[in-house]
């Protein structure tokens, strides 16, 4: 089989974890590293040896022969990077979030198409295991229809180059986008600094969709503990989805209708495998197909819409 070539830039605190996805498929391989910081060049040549490494990718993007290159790289960085290598007509990944202008967004979509590559951002929570359970209970209504869902995500390292909403609420709008399949029909959103720091380190934020469901969600940056915790409030049972358990991530808790203090509680099986691997067999099969059915859908779109509202 024909791997494909890929270019890794910004080996930082999660390029280091899409190094390890690529290079650990049989469908990828990972022929060079590139980053502006001398101390992480050294510590990609020590953990993949065999990889190219360098400073400067537009250097790298010319002379190799890359299908695809995956950008790791500060948010403020993205769109720069991410419209070079489009222009090369190279499919790309780019971290969350794509860029913070809708603007951008748009250049870089219509790029994709016009060069006729594919764009992916990664969203890890599109393809956990956890998540696609939960779509399922929504759409067979098992437990009834859904009426309230609850996000806490807390913990994050602070950025200086965009605020707790595009960095964190990034997750909770593109799972929401994934479950609902719909834009949110009212937005409301605080936000504080409370740490005096340059950006807003945490938001309370409530959305609301037709049909009645109510989301509410709180992101923050400072916290001791970190929570990655999602309640779904069905008529029947409450769903707990929780990222940070490393097994039981679903909890479901059955309502007794004679005392609302007393549930049932039941643990499904899911898929436990790590999102970052499934998105990985996704780009793959995308790249052959030359088709991109999740992202097509102005997903990129939509999300960076909701998040300048709300940020
Ligand atoms: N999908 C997720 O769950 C998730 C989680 C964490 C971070 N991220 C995203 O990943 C991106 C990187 O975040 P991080 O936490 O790894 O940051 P980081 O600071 O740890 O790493 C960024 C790396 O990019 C390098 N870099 C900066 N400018 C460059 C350039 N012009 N050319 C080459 N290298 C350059 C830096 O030297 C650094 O090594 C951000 O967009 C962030 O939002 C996504």
């Amino acid at each position: 089989m024909k791997q494909i070539k890929v270019c890794l830039i910004g080996y930082g605190y999660w390029g280091s974890k899409l190094a390890r996805n690529f290079q650990n498929s049989n469908f990828f391989n990972l022929t060079s590293i590139i980053d502006i910081s001398k101390k992480n060049l050294e510590k990609a040549k020590r953990d993949f040896p065999l990889a190219k490494i360098g400073n400067d990718y537009k250097e790298f993007i010319k002379k190799q022969n890359i299908s695809l290159v995956v950008i790791s790289t500060p948010t403020k960085t993205h769109f720069q990077i991410a419209k070079y290598t489009l222009e090369k007509k190279i499919n790309i990944l780019v971290e969350k979030p794509l860029s913070l202008s809708i603007r951008e967004v748009k250049v870089l979509e219509n790029l994709s198409k016009k060069n006729k590559v594919l764009l992916f951002v990664d969203y890890p929570f599109l393809f956990s295991g956890s998540i696609k359970y939960i779509k399922k209970l929504i759409d067979n209504k098992k437990f009834g229809n859904l009426i309230e869902i609850e996000s806490f995500r807390e913990q994050a390292p602070v950025r200086k180059d965009c605020n707790v909403v595009w960095d964190l609420t990034v997750h909770d709008i593109s799972i929401l986008n994934f479950l609902l399949n719909k834009m949110p029909s009212s937005y409301e959103s605080r936000k504080f600094k409370t740490l005096g720091s340059s950006q807003a380190d945490t938001a309370y934020l409530n959305l609301s969709y037709k049909k009645k469901i109510n989301v509410f969600l709180k992101n923050t940056w400072i916290s001791p503990k970190k929570v990655r915790l999602i309640k779904f409030k069905f008529k029947n049972a409450i769903v707990y989805c929780d990222e940070n358990e490393p097994i039981y991530k679903i909890k479901i808790f059955k309502g007794n209708k004679k005392n609302n203090l007393n549930y049932n509680l039941e643990i499904p099986e899911i898929d436990l495998s790590e999102p970052l691997s499934q998105l990985v067999n996704y780009i793959y099969k995308s790249i052959q197909l030359k088709k991109n059915i999740i992202f097509d859908k102005k997903l990129n779109l939509n999300i960076t819409k909701i998040l300048s509202k709300l940020s």
